[in-house]
């Protein structure tokens, strides 16, 4: 039997297409895009189309001081800010925004970043400081797939190829799945404009380690 359970919503603007989708209607496109077919557990994600798994060596060029922002969708290279991202919702498959050249960080996929915005951030946690925004390397240290889910309900980016799940709260500590090594994090800051920025590098190279 077919969950009934509607995919929330993330950020509308995301260059990613969200979809709604339930357990036999992931599955369908899931298969029809080559991707694992794997069922859901019936829970709420919120899914982004691509699924991709050409993993490469890491490249990663993101640096201390860049900003975010959406690339491929018309809307030109604006700087994502604290006002894009409600609480509880995520911007997925962004990259690194030079502000000195005003270009993309797009000449390695394993520049792609993961935002989120928590709810109800603890008080007293240093998410204080971002009001409850993280950073989070998008590709899957399992085989390289692009993590492109976002489960509100238990803080968990999931990745659709083999299912790993990986818990925003513990660092991207791995939760479920096959993946044995965390989703890198990017520390970052809000700035005085309210702009999303790194404050320093991946905490560890983006990419496959499995
Ligand atoms: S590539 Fe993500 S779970 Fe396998």
């Amino acid at each position: 039997m077919s969950s009934t359970k509607p995919f929330s919503g993330a950020d509308p603007a995301s260059r990613n297409t969200e979809v709604s989708l339930n357990r036999r209607s992931l599955l369908s496109k899931l298969t029809a895009a080559g991707g694992a077919a794997a069922l859901c557990c019936g829970q709420s994600f919120t899914a982004a189309a691509e699924t991709s798994a050409d993993a490469e060596p890491s490249g990663a060029s993101l640096k201390a001081g860049d900003h975010f922002t959406r690339v491929g969708d018309g809307a030109g290279l604006s700087a994502i800010r604290l006002s894009d991202l409600p609480a509880g919702a995520a911007i997925m498959d962004v990259m690194p925004l030079d502000p000195a050249t005003g270009k993309a960080r797009e000449e390695s996929r394993m520049n792609a970043v993961n935002l989120v915005r928590i709810s109800n951030v603890p008080s007293g946690s240093p998410l204080e400081a971002t009001q409850g925004v993280m950073a989070y390397s998008a590709i899957c240290t399992h085989k390289g797939c692009k993590v492109n889910s976002w489960a509100p309900e238990q803080n968990r980016w999931r990745c659709f190829c083999h299912m790993s799940e990986f818990d925003v709260l513990a660092n991207g500590e791995v939760v479920d799945g096959p993946a044995t090594q965390p989703l890198p994090t990017i520390p970052i800051a809000i700035d005085a404009e309210g702009i999303i920025t790194a404050t320093a590098g991946f905490s560890s190279a983006p990419g496959a380690a499995d």
